[in-house]
C-alpha cells in the first residue's frame, strides 16, 4: 500500500547523482558554561508538531496535533485502534499516501512539512513500520548498504559494512542467511519487525519512531530488540515509541507519555500514565461529549 521504500529507493538514486548541500545543523550543547559556572540550558527541541491536521484519501485523521520532543527523550504514544498513531508516523516520516493541511513539523528548528520522506531520512528520521513491506528484488543486505550510504552520504566500505551488518545481527539473534534473502519477503511477523530494528541500528537516526515494533516478537525477541533499542539510545537521540504493549520499555527510561485518541494528543504526563492506561484502559481520558 504506501510507496515510502520505493520512494526511498528512487530518492537514493537522485541523491547518488546530486547531493545537495546537507545542511549541518549547529546543535547548540544541553549544557551551557557562563562565567565558569554550569547552568543548565534550555532542552533542545527535536522535533516540534504545531496544530497539525493530515488527511489520507479525503478523510481527515489528525486534527490539532500537537508534540514536542527534545533531544535524548523517550516518548510513548498510547491509544486505541484506529487513533491515528501510524499516521502520525507517516506524517512525520513524509509518507506520500498523507496530506498535510494545517499545521507544521520542525526537525532541529527546520520546517520540514513539505519535504519528501528521502530528505527527511537523510536529516536522520526513521520510522520503524507497524507492517513492513515486503520488496522482492533487493536482499536485506543490499537494501541496508543502499540506504545507509544514502543517509550517511558516504560511500560505505563493503568489508567494513558485512562486519558490522553480521555483529548486528548476531546480537538481534538473527540468522545471517537472512541478510541474502529480499527484504522481508517470507520473513515472519517478529522477523520483519527484527529487520526494522537492523535497519535502525545500521542507519543510526537522531530520531526514531517504533509503530508497535513489538507487536509480533515472542517474548525472547521483545526482550532482544528491547536491549537492541537500549544500545542504540543515547543522550543526543530520541525515540517515540507507539506501543499497545509496554515490554518493550523494560530497558528504555521514558521520559513523556501521550494518549493519541480520534486523532489528537489528549493527555500527556510521566511514565505513571502507562500503569493508569493499562489498569483502566483508555476511558477514563476520553473528554466528554
Ligand atoms: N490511507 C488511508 N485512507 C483512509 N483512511 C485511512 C488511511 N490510513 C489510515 N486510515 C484511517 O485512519 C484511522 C487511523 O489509522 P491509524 O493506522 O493511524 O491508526 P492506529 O492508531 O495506528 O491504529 P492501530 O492501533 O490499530 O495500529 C483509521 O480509522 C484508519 O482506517
Ligand atoms: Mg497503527
Amino acid at each position: 500500500m504506501h510507496l515510502l521504500y520505493p520512494s526511498i529507493i528512487i530518492g537514493i538514486k537522485i541523491v547518488g547523482i546530486k547531493i545537495v548541500g546537507i545542511k549541518i545543523m549547529t546543535i547548540n550543547s544541553s549544557k551551557v558554561l557562563r562565567k565558569g559556572k554550569q547552568v543548565e540550558a534550555m532542552p533542545n527541541k527535536l522535533l516540534e508538531i504545531n496544530n497539525l491536521q493530515v488527511s489520507a484519501e479525503g478523510k481527515i485523521i489528525l486534527n490539532n496535533l500537537n508534540l514536542t520532543v527534545n533531544q535524548g527523550e523517550v516518548h510513548v504514544i498510547m491509544g486505541p485502534n484506529g487513533a491515528g498513531k501510524s499516521t502520525l508516523g507517516y506524517a512525520v516520516m513524509g509518507h506520500p499516501g498523507f496530506k498535510v493541511n494545517q499545521g507544521n513539523i520542525y526537525f532541529e528548528g527546520e520546517n520540514i512539512t513539505e519535504e519528501k520522506a528521502d530528505v527527511r531520512a537523510k536529516k536522520g528520521i526513521f520510522l520503524s513500520f507497524q507492517n513492513p513491506e515486503e520488496l522482492s528484488g533487493i536482499t536485506l543486505e543490499n537494501f541496508l548498504r543502499t540506504t545507509q550510504s544514502a543517509v550517511t552520504g558516504k560511500s560505505i566500505r563493503i568489508m567494513a559494512f558485512k562486519k558490522e551488518l553480521g555483529k548486528t545481527m548476531e546480537n538481534l539473534n538473527m540468522d545471517k542467511d537472512y541478510a541474502t534473502r529480499y527484504l522481508n519477503v517470507g520473513f515472519s511477523g517478529g522477523e520483519k519487525k527484527k529487520s526494522e530494528i537492523l535497519q535502525m541500528l545500521l542507519l543510526n537516526p537522531k530520531l526514531a519512531i517504533l509503530d508497535e515494533t513489538d507487536s509480533g516478537l515472542d517474548v525472547d525477541a521483545v526482550k532482544i530488540v528491547s536491549k537492541g533499542v537500549e544500545t542504540f539510545k543515547n543522550n543526543k537521540n530520541s525515540i517515540v515509541v507507539i506501543t499497545h504493549n509496554t515490554k518493550i520499555l523494560e530497558y528504555l527510561p521514558v521520559d513523556r507519555v501521550h494518549i493519541l485518541q480520534n486523532g489528537t494528543i489528549i493527555k500527556s504526563g510521566d511514565v505513571s500514565l502507562i500503569e493508569r492506561v493499562n489498569r483502566y484502559g483508555f476511558r477514563e481520558f476520553t473528554p466528554a461529549i
